[in-house]
């Protein structure tokens, strides 16, 4: 019993909160909290990989933690991860991909980044199922909505920072994913399923734990033909953070309601914003 409050008494105390605010009963709040041991590996990392990170947004303890986590705290696999993707950064030019032109992608491929969820999440939304990926494979265009993907999610990633310097308690973002309309054909056809295998493989390699969950609202059942084929290429914590509902509106409202005030969500989704 001795032993066993000590060693509660311990363990709270080398708990430590990086210079984060805190909400500790939301999900985003692990993300910030650190063991001594975690800390000094993170000490340790951002000493090696500072000097060879040229954006400086990469320097935060906020951004170079994710590196860790995601490797176990294993510092030189940590390190492999994060150079890569600054190589990755510098051959694609994703530091500028902000700025670039993407007026003739997005009006098919509307997606939104200005709503937020109840505790200050930015949410990326997208209508999958109107999206019709069969026509760009059949116009030779997969690697420009490969890229646009990327933009999406260097967007929303680059949210959750605007949220952290806004003072909110926020270290991820939630996709939300409207399939209505979704046909295999369509949404899901031969040519169309590596187009998201590619994404998944973007956002597991250069974007780690930027995601608290990916909610898809009328999902039909034939979700699991896409589904399954990128399924492998997820993460065990990605695989969890899917969250699949089907047209059963009553279901996925209680979920949302739960997670998103209606007034960040349109009609569709069942709230009261306009478009
Ligand atoms: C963006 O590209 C479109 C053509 O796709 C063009 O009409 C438009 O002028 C461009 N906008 C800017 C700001 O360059
Ligand atoms: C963040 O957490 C702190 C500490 O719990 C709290 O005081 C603050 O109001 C929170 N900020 C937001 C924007 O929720």
């Amino acid at each position: 019993m001795e032993v066993q409050v000590c060693m509660r008494h311990y363990l709270w105390g080398i708990l430590i909160s990086l210079h984060w605010n805190l909400v500790f009963s939301q999900a985003d709040s692990r993300d910030l909290l650190l063991t001594l041991k975690e800390k000094n590996a993170l000490d340790t990392f951002k000493e090696q990989v500072s000097p060879l990170l040229e954006e400086e947004f990469m320097k935060s303890d906020f951004y170079l933690v994710r590196w860790l986590r995601v490797k176990n705290w294993d510092i030189p696999s940590a390190k492999t991860m994060l150079l890569d993707n600054v190589k990755w950064r510098k051959d694609n030019k994703i530091n500028s991909i902000l700025q670039e032109n993407w007026s003739d992608v997005e009006q098919d491929f509307p997606a939104s980044f200005h709503n937020s969820d109840k505790i200050g999440r930015p949410i990326l939304t997208m209508n999958f199922g109107e999206w019709d990926f069969r026509a760009v494979v059949l116009a030779g265009k997969s690697r420009r909505l490969d890229r646009y993907l990327t933009y999406t999610t260097e967007k929303y990633v680059n949210n959750v920072f605007k949220a952290q310097a806004a003072g909110k308690n926020v270290t991820r973002a939630l996709i939300l994913i409207d399939m209505d309309g979704f046909s295999i054909q369509r949404t899901a056809c031969p040519l169309c399923i590596p187009i998201f295998i590619r994404w998944t493989s973007t956002m597991e390699s250069y974007y780690p734990q930027f995601t608290n969950e990916i909610v898809m609202i009328n999902a039909p059942s034939a979700i699991s033909i896409p589904l399954n084929a990128i399924k492998p290429f997820m993460t065990p914590d990605t695989r969890d953070q899917l969250k699949a509902f089907d047209t059963n509106k009553q279901q996925w409202m209680k979920y949302l309601d739960a997670r998103v005030d209606r007034s960040q969500r349109t009609q569709r989704y069942g709230g009261t914003k306009s478009l």
